[in-house]
């Protein structure tokens, strides 16, 4: 595996690599890698010629400078899960590569209601940055297909959604959610757990997963009620428990209102936030 930290390496070597018939794969990241994020590398190194991956965590996404802070950093690992994967290429810049001085990395899509729900509504400012960086990373990778997690179903939504505004040529690969073998679902954040929170956490997708099982039992609104209060008689403090549209990602009153329907939730366990999704309908 190769590892650049200069984009213009990663560029050069980009450039004797492609070629007609040969496709790249990238798959973004913040590093301190799981099972999750290694699920991509496969299905990425499964369907492309090469695969790319980046370890960056993106000053311009976090709200909370605290969260910024904790975020947890295992490069050595890091590599060393990389390298007995199937990528070829990781790609672990400095802040100053990703935005260079002088250079305008702001992106101009206007994301109306999309991001202004859920991770929207609780995190401001957390997509713009999320899309700059996307953005600017593709523009240095140029990849044929992009692969990133159901986990953050409105991120990969409002990339999807980007891609289309700014017809960027690049297909987006949606991943299942890998998860713990009792249900929690894999984050990097899980690390920075207390032992009490970490045996309470597979409560939220037994929560979304019975929404799902019995959704046709209660109303939505009953759902909400319900999943609120399991939550909160746990310890846990929600922040929001959706059921939306998963094109939209409004919400919905009804689960006939959709073809396409998405449970997602964020709740914090003590100092660490959580967030999970199912698809219920689609
Ligand atoms: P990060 O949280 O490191 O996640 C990188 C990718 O891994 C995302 O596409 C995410 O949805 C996916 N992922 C995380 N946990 C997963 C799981 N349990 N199962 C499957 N996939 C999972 O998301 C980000 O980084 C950043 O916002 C980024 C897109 C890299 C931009 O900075």
């Amino acid at each position: 595996m190769y590892l650049f930290q200069r984009s213009e390496d990663l560029q050069n070597w980009l450039q004797t690599v492609r070629g007609h018939n040969r496709k790249i794969g990238f798959v973004p990241t913040m590093g301190a890698l799981h099972a999750g994020h290694l699920s991509l590398i496969d299905q990425s190194a499964a369907a492309n010629t090469f695969t790319v991956c980046s370890i960056f965590v993106n000053p311009t996404q976090f709200n909370d400078h605290t969260d910024l802070e904790k975020y947890p950093r295992t490069p050595a690992r890091d590599i060393e899960l990389l390298v007995n994967s199937g990528c070829d290429a990781l790609f672990l810049p400095a802040v100053g590569e990703v935005y260079p001085e002088g250079l305008d990395t702001g992106v101009d899509v206007s994301l109306g209601q999309l991001a202004e729900v859920m991770e929207g509504a609780f995190r401001p400012g957390h997509f713009a940055g999320v899309m700059q960086v996307v953005h600017r990373l593709l523009q240095l990778v140029l990849p044929d297909r992009l692969y990133m997690g159901q986990k953050d179903f409105q991120q990969q939504a409002i990339i999807q959604e980007m891609i289309r505004q700014l017809e960027l040529p690049v297909e987006l690969v949606m991943a299942d959610i890998v998860r713990e073998a009792d249900g929690l679902a894999m984050s990097s954040r899980n690390v920075r757990l207390s032992p009490e929170f970490r045996s309470k956490a597979p409560l939220i997708h037994e929560i979304l997963s019975q929404i799902k099982q019995d959704s046709e039992e209660r109303s939505v609104a009953e759902w909400k009620t319900w999943a609120h209060n399991q939550l909160e008689q746990a310890g846990f403090r929600p922040e929001y428990l959706e059921i939306v549209d998963g094109k939209t990602l409004q919400p919905v009153s009804s689960f006939k209102e959709s073809k396409y329907i998405v449970a997602c939730v964020a709740a914090w366990a003590g100092d660490v936030r959580l967030i999970d999704n199912v698809i219920v309908r689609g």
